[in-house]
């Protein structure tokens, strides 16, 4: 019913995907080139899907279109509440009240909004490393110092917490904010009830902030179930969940997140911040709607055609490449790869991997703060014959590469 091995291109849209990668991949302009042009490249970098959105959403998005008008724009009624809650409680068993609900263009904005306000500049923030980089730009936007706790690894590149480090984090005096990322991006991890209930602990006990990043939540393996921190801390007022329908039904480029602060206080805070006054995208917020009313099925669907994509690249790995170390992420559309063993001397990877095989990546420890040596985050959301093509250009170029030293 949904065809997820569609080709669509997306050049001549301003996609950051096609048209921004120089800039964000490489920091260069277009004096940067490669041996192939921009059209020619796979990309496999920026956490969007290649995929077009659900009917359901488009529709709603065409009946908007013909209302001809886009004026002002807030949320005044109880749909959107309604629609959300209704997806939270049956993906997650979870439910919040309507007043905690606060809105944002983005989960980023919001992050440097809520940094800002907690924070004062001799604080600190908290984060896992590898870490999505944001979580460091917006500390450093507020003038405040990170802490690193490095996820520990065994051999089959599978992750954990190392609550002792964590917690060594926390008891610092300065600590003020953690930033919970669950499921974890670049490493995929899906935390365990167990270990979410063991960092409640840690956060309670000094009595810390926590922001809550479950932008993936809705892009669980099959077999996996996500669990919001909020559900194992249901009294802990310093928790801010956020989730959005950016990531699960590629609407990035319509700008729109659910930030969840418990807090009245911070609620207020936050609100009286907000640059936008309290308005939304008329378009944004009608996608948002229809996705979480009406794309449930679409949602599955490219749940499973996900799963597809990571078999197929393990099994390609482990017969093309077999040094490389990718066990299947339990969430996100995004693969975390070990490549040491394949290109042990070559520090750079997405160079490396844009100029020998023409594929977009982004490479571990330049785009994911650090504890990310020798690694490459690989983009799987896109049709399988397209995937195919990206790893087989991949391998070509470590084979030659092994030949050529
Ligand atoms: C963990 C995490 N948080 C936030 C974002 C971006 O959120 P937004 O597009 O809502 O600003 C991303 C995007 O990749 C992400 O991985």
């Amino acid at each position: 019913m949904y065809n997820f091995d569609q080709i669509i291109d997306r050049f001549g849209t301003n996609a950051l995907n096609t048209d921004g990668f120089r800039g964000y991949i490489f920091k260069a302009g277009p004096e940067k080139v490669f041996p192939y042009k921009d059209d020619e490249f796979i990309r496999m970098w920026v956490a969007d899907m290649e995929f077009a959105v659900a009917p359901e959403i488009q529709e709603a998005l065409h009946a908007r279109v013909d209302r001809q008008i886009y004026g002002y724009t807030g949320i005044y009624d109880r749909e959107y509440y309604d629609v959300f809650v209704k997806w939270c409680k049956d993906h997650y068993d979870w439910t919040f009240p309507a007043e905690e609900l606060c809105y944002s263009p983005g989960i980023i904005p919001a992050l440097y909004q809520i940094t800002e306000l907690l924070c004062l500049p001799e604080e600190k923030t908290i984060l896992n490393t590898p870490a999505y980089a944001f979580f460091v730009h917006t500390a450093t936007y507020a003038g405040v110092n990170v802490l690193q706790s490095p996820l520990k690894r065994d051999e089959n590149g599978e992750y954990s917490i190392d609550f002792d480090n964590f917690e060594a984090q926390c008891a610092n005096p300065q600590a003020k904010l953690v930033f919970w990322c669950n499921p974890q991006n670049p490493t995929g991890r899906v935390w365990t009830e167990d270990e979410l209930t063991k960092v409640a602990e840690i956060v309670r006990r000094y009595n810390l902030w926590i922001v809550s990043d479950e932008i993936h939540c809705d892009l669980t393996r099959c077999d996996q179930q996500h669990i919001p921190m909020a559900k194992v801390m249901p009294d802990y007022p310093k928790l801010i969940t956020c989730m959005a329908p950016t990531k699960t039904f590629n609407l990035a480029g319509l700008s729109f997140s659910n930030i969840i602060i418990r807090d009245p206080v911070l609620r207020e805070r936050f609100k009286a911040r907000d640059k936008l006054n309290g308005m939304v995208n008329c378009l944004s917020y009608v996608a948002a709607k229809a996705a979480y009313e009406k794309g449930g099925a679409w949602h599955e669907a490219l749940k499973q055609y996900l799963d597809e994509n990571f078999k197929f690249v393990q099994t390609f790995l482990k017969e093309n490449l077999p040094e490389a170390v990718m066990p299947i992420s339990q969430a996100t559309y995004l693969a975390w790869a070990d490549l040491s063993k394949c290109l042990p001397d070559v520090e750079d990877m997405a160079d490396f991997f844009a100029n020998e095989a023409g594929v977009l990546l982004e490479g571990g420890n330049a785009m994911f703060v650090g504890n990310a040596e020798g690694y490459v985050r690989l983009n799987l959301a896109m049709p399988r014959s397209v995937l195919q093509e990206g790893l087989k250009r991949m391998s070509d170029a470590v084979c030659r590469h092994r030949q050529s030293i």
